[in-house]
């Protein structure tokens, strides 16, 4: 095991950061060495994966950053389906395009996410009117509270929109691999703009799709390796039918699209036409012009600055409707 002292600017894709000490995980022996040495030296162990969905402060006492890089994937064929399991420290849209180009279906609506594999259950990803809960079967972990390796099933998982029992027992797992069940029948979800647009054209294909939503994600979201984000920064809220209603008073443009348990808002709107925040910069932190939910590093900002920011946009947002926005983005501390 191969303790080093690294900037975490290097290691998020919102390059916010200072010096820690980092070992990375080929397999999962590492792992449980890791565990023990931390348990041993009394450290806090943070699990990362490709960090772009996490902000460190810039100084870190007590943290060992643990990273999962553990590679590899395994298919099992069968007539109508596949069951594919892919290690925590494969990229996420890598395993996408292997499924794509074998016309395997499920995750083509996930295309082009950042980020590891092993962190999408956390959040459940999800985009264009898929979520990752809708192919998985299970996950396999580093349960430490029992000091043992263990699968647990989809249900297990707990996942609702952008939420999982990852997000609750924070830090009591740690994901060393995710296994799916992608169709060989083809199973498109045409159900959210831009690709609503496709249904009816007969030739569709799994690449068809998969090309749309990255030509759409290319437009609406900044490419970190150049404008350092983190993607959604915030949640978007769901409501019930009643505050909908009160909402939309106030705010009659106020769009609302009707989910399982209530109205779900787009917070983009939100930062946009509640908080006129939409383009807007504080010092060196600021939102996109195309989609103001993503929060851009425009300069050498700080997690305080960032923070001070995302703060901003939850207050005028909150005292415009009542609704306190939640964080997408995990601050380190
Ligand atoms: N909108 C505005 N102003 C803008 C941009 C958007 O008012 O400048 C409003 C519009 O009403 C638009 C709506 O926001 O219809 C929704 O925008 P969009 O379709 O871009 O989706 P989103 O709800 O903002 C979510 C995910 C994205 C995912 C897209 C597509 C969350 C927190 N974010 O965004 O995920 O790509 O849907 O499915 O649910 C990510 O996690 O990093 C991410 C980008």
């Amino acid at each position: 095991m191969v303790i080093k002292s690294v900037s975490l600017q290097n290691y998020t894709s919102l390059r916010v950061g200072g010096e820690a000490q980092l070992v990375c995980a080929h397999n999962e022996q590492h792992v449980l060495e890791a565990f023990q040495y931390a348990k041993n030296n009394n450290l806090k162990l943070h699990i990362l994966g490709s960090g772009t969905n996490t902000v460190f402060k810039e100084t870190l006492t007590n943290v060992l950053i643990l990273k999962i890089d553990i590679k590899g994937v395994e298919v099992k064929e069968f007539d109508d389906h596949v069951v594919l399991t892919a290690n925590g420290g494969e990229i996420w849209d890598d395993i996408v395009e292997h499924a794509v180009d074998n016309s395997w279906w499920g995750i083509e609506n996930l295309s082009y996410i950042p980020g590891t594999v092993g962190a999408a259950p956390v959040q459940n990803i999800g985009a264009y009117g898929v979520e990752l809960k809708d192919s998985l079967v299970s996950v396999r972990v580093f349960d430490t509270h029992k000091s043992e390796f263990t699968e647990m099933s989809n249900k297990d998982c707990l996942s609702s929109y952008r939420d999982s029992i990852f997000k609750h027992e924070k830090d009591r797992y740690i994901i060393t691999a995710v296994t799916l069940k992608l169709s060989k029948i083809p199973k498109p979800v045409y159900t959210y703009e831009p690709l609503i647009s496709l249904f009816g054209n007969n030739d569709v294909s799994i690449m068809d799709i998969r090309e749309l939503v990255i030509k759409t994600r290319v437009h609406k979201l900044p490419d970190y390796n150049v404008y350092p984000n983190a993607g959604s920064f915030f949640k978007n809220p769901i409501v019930s039918r009643e505050e909908a209603e009160h909402l939309t008073k106030s705010y009659l443009q106020m769009p609302l699209r009707k989910v399982e348990n209530g109205y779900k808002i787009p917070t983009a709107w939100l930062i946009e036409h509640v908080a006129e925040m939409k383009d807007k910069r504080v010092r060196n932190v600021g939102t996109w012009p195309v989609q103001p939910l993503v929060i851009v590093n425009y300069g050498d900002t700080t997690y305080q600055e960032l923070s001070d920011f995302a703060d901003l946009i939850i207050q005028k947002i909150e005292n415009g409707t009542r609704i306190r926005l939640e964080k997408e983005v995990n601050f380190i501390e």
